[in-house]
């Protein structure tokens, strides 16, 4: 296998949650010795991954369906005289196994979130014979440890996941299953990751984990968990930014929120999923917090750092929500304030203890539900938004805007920022004075000092 070999096309799908988009570009890294190189069209590619999420039926349904699309492909090409291979990977490999080969053959095969570094082989297996290709069972550390260290960043900002698995069990929740327990990387394999995307260019690294403020060194080597990571990455020469996603409520340490108050490349943004607003509910879901716990946590963390951004994640339908559990969710996001959130209609996943409780609620019910929070969490973003207004921000350049002349970028709390720049901007963190806001973005324009010459 060498760099000679002739170019084969990968086309990867990626489903789900930024872990997953994470595990793409690994998934990519690894087979690029082998001579593939990523496309961005399915249509005659020689190897399909699709990278999965089982979350929710949903997703699970359109994984089914694009594998319908991908298959006429495949017999687009063979009735040519070539050969796709067609791969799924991601939870729903993990969660259903080769129950997908049974209800779409044209798959070759199936690997789970902790085989990637299997992918070469399985592959090739597929390539000598056509079968049962299942390999889900490999520890998290094998993963990391199996996986090619070098990595391509594709521009000023990457993910780096610190942490997989989780262990809380909330009763809707697939990820205990599909992901399996907590496990966190060693710091000094974090630490040497970031310190080599710094050094390719990348100002900005995600921390990616299910649950990602349980972070512990397994080695013992680092203390103060999430906290003493951040602290430990923010002094890599370059990097200027670090964020992470996605956090429990009940693993948010006094050293993480203090971390928020200390750490200036630490962003003042926090997904801080709360689900529910009503304790009935939060009982059943066995999240281990109650809505008056979550506010003082809120508060904390807003006393440590005041203009935090805060996000969340909510379900509406859970099985035995009554209108007056659904009234505390509203009455919880209105004290809260959110900066942007994600919202969804309780789905019934097969094995989780919710899909079994009492009192599953209609549908039209969730939706009328799901509407209410959502067009209240819109008005709490476009506020939030159109708050920036007159404010200068540092931003951090990432990518040419759709007209010419333009840039986008990140402010510290994640909002998207489009502003007339030059290119040589690009990868910069710049002071641009906002001048408007939409539900989704900003604009404005760069502040004097950023306009001179070089
Ligand atoms: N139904 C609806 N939403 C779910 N989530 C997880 N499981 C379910 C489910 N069964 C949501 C939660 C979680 C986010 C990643 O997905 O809000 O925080
Ligand atoms: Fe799922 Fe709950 Fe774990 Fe989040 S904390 S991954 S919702 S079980």
């Amino acid at each position: 296998m060498t760099g000679t070999a002739p170019l084969k096309r990968l086309y990867i799908k990626t489903y789900g949650c930024q872990m997953n988009v994470y595990d793409s570009e690994r998934m990519a890294d690894v087979l690029a010795p082998l001579g593939y190189g990523v496309t961005d069209q399915p249509e005659g590619a020689d190897l399909v991954v699709l990278n999965t999420c089982h979350i929710r039926e949903k997703a699970t349904e359109k994984v089914y369906s694009e594998l319908g699309q991908i298959k006429r492909l495949k017999q687009e090409k063979a009735s040519a005289g070539g050969q796709m291979t067609i791969a799924v990977a991601g939870c729903v490999a993990q969660a259903e196994g080769e129950e997908i080969m049974r209800r779409q053959p044209a798959v070759d095969l199936v690997v789970g979130p902790q085989a990637y570094h299997q992918l070469p082989e399985l592959i090739a297996r597929a390539h000598r014979a056509r079968g049962e290709r299942l390999a889900a069972d490999f520890a998290p550390d094998e993963k990391f440890d199996r996986l090619s260290t070098e990595r391509r960043p594709s521009g000023v900002t990457a993910f780096l996941t610190v942490q997989e698995g989780c262990d809380k069990f909330c009763t809707f929740c697939v990820v205990p299953y599909t992901r399996g327990g907590e496990w966190s990387r060693p710091a000094e394999a974090i630490e040497a990751e970031a310190r080599a995307l710094a050094e390719k260019g990348v100002r900005e690294v995600t921390l990616l984990g299910q649950n990602v403020n349980a972070y512990a060194d397994p080695k013992g080597e680092l203390a103060g968990g999430l906290a003493g990571l951040v602290r430990r990455l923010a002094k890599i020469p370059g990097l200027d930014r670090i964020r992470y996603t996605t956090s429990h409520p009940r693993d948010m340490d006094e050293a993480l929120i203090a971390a928020h108050g200390e750490v200036p490349e630490l962003m003042p943004y926090l997904h801080l999923p709360v689900q529910a607003g009503s304790d009935k509910v939060l009982k059943a879901m066995n999240r281990a917090h109650t809505a008056e716990s979550y506010l003082r946590l809120i508060e904390r963390i807003r006393q440590a750092r005041p203009d935090i951004a805060i996000s969340g994640d909510f379900i509406v339908g859970f099985p035995g929500e009554r209108d007056a559990d659904f009234e505390a969710t509203l009455q919880l996001v209105r004290e809260v304030g959110y900066a942007s959130a994600f919202s969804f209609k309780y789905s019934r996943r097969p094995g989780t203890p919710a899909s079994a409780m009492p009192g599953q609620v209609a549908e039209e019910v969730k939706d009328e539900r799901l509407a209410r929070l959502q067009a209240l969490l819109d008005a709490q973003q476009r506020a939030f938004n159109a708050a920036q207004c007159g404010r200068e921000l540092p931003v951090l350049f990432e990518k040419p805007g759709r007209h010419p002349g333009q840039l986008i970028g990140r402010s510290p709390y994640l909002q998207g920022v489009h502003v007339s720049a030059p290119d040589r901007l690009l990868g910069q963190i710049v002071t641009v004075k906002i001048g408007d806001a939409s539900r989704n973005s900003l604009a404005g324009v760069l502040t004097s000092g950023e306009l001179e010459p070089v």
